[in-house]
């Protein structure tokens, strides 16, 4: 496996390899990895014969009060867990080479960054169509593989691609949870033992306005309510949105007659983390 650091090499590399008639799969990340990203990569070698991996800590995508700088990085742990599900190259610029001096030009969505993490991290999105629009340019692959935990992200990402004729599909993964329901996040390390055992309220919340869905409660606002109430009951939980809104449009929505997206952010002490779930018919990720 290799570990690439500069544009040009990179896309030395992919040249080549799709000269072989391979297609190429790619998976970016921002490192510090975990079993979530290991399922995108092995779903990525299931489908392409040749994957890369981008670890970049984008700074692009953190507000001012975020955690870039404390953002856990580790590439010789990450470089071992990669090699392991088949990885073909890790792409891990500086922030330099993706952001040169000089550098202004950024990708900006509307509607869809205007609710949930779009409304509470401004600028958040902005940089994520960024680096992602910069990262595919720079990879050219055939399909992109990105985890259903962080919905809004994969929203954003395929109406970005649709909106502005990028030539890939984009795939989406299932949420990989550990055993009691935490869904893997590269930010559960911040977690001491007593906030990771609150931690489990996101996914107790989830459950709980999952069952009162199959039981026929199909009004929004009530089942939100159940959700706050739960999150509400951990002294440790702070809540900063549950929302409820129609998918994949996310549109408001009063009763759940079709598919519902079900988000939540929630602080455990400083650490702020994210689950979602879709509600009522039709698939778990689109
Ligand atoms: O989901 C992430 O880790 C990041 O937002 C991404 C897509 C790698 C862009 O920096």
């Amino acid at each position: 496996m290799y570990i690439l650091n500069t544009v040009d090499e990179i896309r030395k590399f992919v040249r080549s390899a799709r000269a072989t008639g391979q297609r190429i799969g790619f998976v970016p990340t921002m490192g510090y990895l975990h079993e979530g990203h290991l399922e995108l990569m092995r779903w990525a070698k299931k489908h392409c014969g040749i994957v890369v991996v981008s670890i970049f800590v984008n700074p692009t995508q953190f507000g001012p009060q975020e955690d870039f700088a404390q953002y856990p990085r580790d590439l010789e742990r990450d470089a071992k867990m990669v090699e392991s599900v088949g990885v073909d190259v890790i792409f891990n610029p500086s922030v330099s080479e993706m952001y040169p001096s000089g550098y202004c030009t950024y990708v900006d969505l509307e509607r869809v960054t205007e609710r949930l993490c779009g409304l509470s991290r401004p600028g958040h999105f902005r940089g994520v169509a960024t680096v992602v629009t910069k990262l595919f340019n720079i990879v050219n692959p055939d399909q992109a593989f990105f985890g259903q935990k962080d919905a809004q992200q994969v929203l954003v990402i395929k109406r970005m691609v649709a909106d502005l004729n990028m030539d890939l599909e984009v795939v989406t993964v299932p949420t990989v949870r550990e055993s009691d329901g935490l869904a893997m996040s590269s930010r559960n390390i911040y977690l001491n033992p007593e906030q990771r055992q609150a931690a489990l309220v996101l996914y107790k919340s989830l459950k709980i306005a999952e069952e009162a869905v199959a039981a026929g409660q199909k009004d929004t606002s009530i089942i939100r309510q159940l959700v706050i109430d739960t999150i509400a009951a951990e002294p440790l939980a702070e809540i900063n949105y549950v929302e409820i809104y129609s998918y994949p449009d996310l549109e408001p929505v009063t009763k759940i007659l079709e598919s519902v997206l079900l988000a939540l952010a929630v602080k455990i002490g400083r650490t702020r983390l994210i689950d979602n779930m879709i509600l009522g018919v039709g698939d778990q990720c689109i």
